[in-house]
């Protein structure tokens, strides 16, 4: 963030108290902070009895092993019955699961019955691969409801899934693969994307190809498009899945079974493969699903508008709202097809009650224009959230106005990947909200903000974020690399876990988030490795040397701009191929926005890149201090040859 945008943050002042009509029919109170303070483990143990257990617990924690948690010791669940079969015994079979929107327009209805019968028979379909429980199952599919049934089956056979973001090529989806070695992979012919159907049977079969651990695809007719078959190991879902019974009994596994490895970027080009388990992650996906978007699953309609690739899909679409027996909207398609009020069409169509999106999509409505959502009936909207990155007080001004018609409380959640859960957000009914800021850890969560010394600094103090006490949904590793959980996490404080994030404590102890402060740059809300953008760049033959870094950009966050050293005898011409190489070699969320053509890189006299000063650069700053370059002319050498190439 720019020290420009940092002094706005701090100078915001507004805040919205409760309505009293919501509070009074709230899920939470404020007696919740106080419950969970004088008993955390209590406070856990309740929550946890929100779900339905074979076999409760012995103790709730073993912190023994820290940093490596064991939450709810010796209970045994099993995920899949808690979000599905649970809700049909209790006689809710006919209530809407999943009101499913085709980007075109199709659409399904899935009652929690359906969702049984359906998860039931991709159950039986992976049993009959040969898969059995702790097996990895790679998952890369558009959002269509056989992602989430896909899900499930391997959450009720105690498979572990990896789902990859359909967006990613094929090189990032190998080494998924590769890493967790996968058994089976699942995805489809194709993808709709803006009323085209793009490839993605085509990808895959390229990222696994020589993949020793996969066994089978299994794909799911979507597009219609021609495929490549290859024989023995490609099967059809509707030739596998359709013909098997429609019931089967789940078993119960130990709460800390492994769930599902999602990976996500790090400062390294490595993407660390981050591990959640089962009875802790769900009790707390539940837990904060019910209390920050205070769900009444009788009335509300709910949607969460991430992609099941990333964790907000799977703990806020998948797995928290079907625990809780939420009816929701799932949306395949883009916001802007085949127009811009598309979003608002599906909130008037199913009566949205609560709504929950990124920040760059609300500034991307606010540039489409205010005349949009106010074309569309939004008034069964009651609760409105944010998630991904820092709101800025203007977005979530606009998001009050235009889309909560004054009325609706803004729920700004952070949390991560790792984290499982939300963590930090404004209790809905409880809190009065500050435009900007995510405010308070949720009760059962310890979180504070700490100067370099690991000292917590008092009100209007800025310094690191970090979680002072486990929590039920926090990660229990990364996937065979112990060593690097370790230091990624657990090494920088004594005794805290290291987030990453910067933060600020205003005049009334309220946390506000300022952004990253590693090498992860935050694109659009996805998470995105200068390191990882580096080496592809670097992999392409006319690059010599590149250094990236993200810069603010007003709709994205921050966009991502390349600085590069061509090798002898190119040409500048070259930076559009490289934006196209990037997007090839990780996928399109990762294409730069700017590549600039440089001589040299400012480098400190140990060889570090010194990102502070490209950025200034790539915010048209006047670039800051150069004394520990070991070459201090080097700045003036790559602002008078800058070749602003796109
Ligand atoms: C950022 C997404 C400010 C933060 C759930 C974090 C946020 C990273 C917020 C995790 C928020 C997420 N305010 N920053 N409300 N929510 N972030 O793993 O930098 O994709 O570390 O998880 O997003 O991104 P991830």
């Amino acid at each position: 963030m720019t020290t420009d945008s940092l002094s706005n943050l701090m100078d915001e002042r507004r805040t919205f108290a409760p309505d009293s009509g919501f509070a009074a029919a709230a899920n939470v109170d404020a007696g919740w902070y106080t419950a969970a303070d004088a008993d955390r483990e209590g406070f856990w143990a309740a929550q946890a009895r929100r779900l339905s257990w074979e076999s409760e617990w012995s103790s709730v924690l073993d912190w023994s092993d820290a940093p490596v948690a064991k939450w709810f010791v010796g209970g045994r669940l099993n995920v899949a019955y808690n979000c599905v079969d649970r809700h049909v015994e209790a006689g809710l079979g006919d209530r809407v699961a999943i009101h499913w929107e085709g980007e075109s327009g199709d659409g399904r209805t899935i009652t929690y019955a359906d969702l049984l019968r359906e998860v039931s028979k991709t159950a039986n379909a992976l049993v009959s691969l040969g898969l059995r429980a702790g097996d990895r199952v790679a998952i890369q599919l558009p959002m269509i409801p056989e992602a989430i049934y896909a899900m499930l089956a391997c959450a009720r056979l105690g498979l572990v899934h990896s789902v990859v973001f359909g967006g990613f090529s094929p090189t990032a989806l190998r080494s998924r693969v590769d890493d967790a070695q996968a058994r089976l992979l699942i995805t489809s012919d194709g993808q709709f994307r803006r009323g085209n159907a793009a490839p993605m049977k085509a990808n895959t079969d390229e990222a696994i190809a020589g993949c020793a651990s996969i066994e089978h695809v299994l794909v799911v007719r979507r597009t219609g498009s021609t495929v490549e078959w290859t024989e023995g190991r490609d099967v059809w879902w509707h030739d596998l899945v359709d013909g098997q019974s429609d019931t089967h009994t789940p078993e119960a596994f130990d709460a800390e079974h492994p769930l599902f490895i999602l990976y996500t970027s790090g400062t390294t080009g490595n993407p660390k493969g981050i591990l959640h388990t089962s009875g802790g992650y769900l009790t707390q996906v539940a837990y904060t699903h019910h209390a920050v978007f205070d769900l009444k699953p009788e009335t509300d309609v709910y949607w969460c508008t991430a992609d099941i690739g990333w964790v907000t899909g799977h703990s806020y679409i998948v797995y928290g709202p079907l625990a809780n027996g939420a009816t929701q909207v799932v949306y395949e398609g883009t916001p802007d097809s085949p127009h811009q009020g598309r979003h608002f069409e599906i909130i008037q169509k199913y009566g949205v009650s609560i709504y929950y999106t990124a920040p760059t999509l609300i500034r991307t409505f606010m540039k489409w224009g205010d005349e949009i959502p106010a074309g569309y009936d939004l008034s069964s909207l009651r609760l409105l959230g944010s998630v991904g990155e820092p709101i800025n007080p203007e977005a979530w001004m606009w998001y009050r106005e235009h889309l909560g018609g004054q009325r609706c409380p803004i729920v700004d959640t952070w949390w991560q990947t790792e984290t499982g859960a939300i963590m930090i957000s404004p209790l809905p009914g409880v809190t009065s909200t500050k435009p900007g800021s995510a405010q308070r850890p949720l009760p059962g969560v310890g979180a504070r903000v700490v100067d370099d010394a690991g000292v917590e600094v008092g009100p209007g103090g800025g310094g690191y974020l970090v979680l002072d006490k486990p929590w039920p949904s926090m990660l229990r590793g990364i996937w065979g690399d112990e060593e690097r959980f370790r230091s990624t996490y657990w090494s920088r404080f004594d005794g805290f876990y290291f987030a990453g994030d910067g933060a600020k404590y205003d005049a009334d102890g309220d946390i506000w988030l300022l952004g990253r402060v590693d090498d992860v740059m935050n694109v659009s809300g996805h998470r995105i490795s200068t390191t990882e953008v580096e080496s592809a760049l670097v992999s392409h033959p006319s690059v010599a040397e590149a250094a990236v870094v993200g810069a603010t950009d007003a709709t994205t966050g921050q966009g991502i701009v390349a600085f590069v050293i061509l090798r002898g005898g190119q040409d500048a011409e070259v930076a559009s191929q490289l934006r196209d190489h990037v997007a090839k070699e990780i996928g399109p969320i990762a294409k730069p926005r700017q590549v600039l053509v440089v001589p040299e890189l400012p480098k400190t006299r140990s060889g570090k890149i010194m990102r502070r000063l490209l950025r200034d650069i790539a915010e048209n700053r006047a670039v800051g201090d150069t004394t520990t370059l070991a070459d201090s002319s080097v700045m003036a050498l790559i602002s008078s040859g800058l070749n602003p190439a796109e």
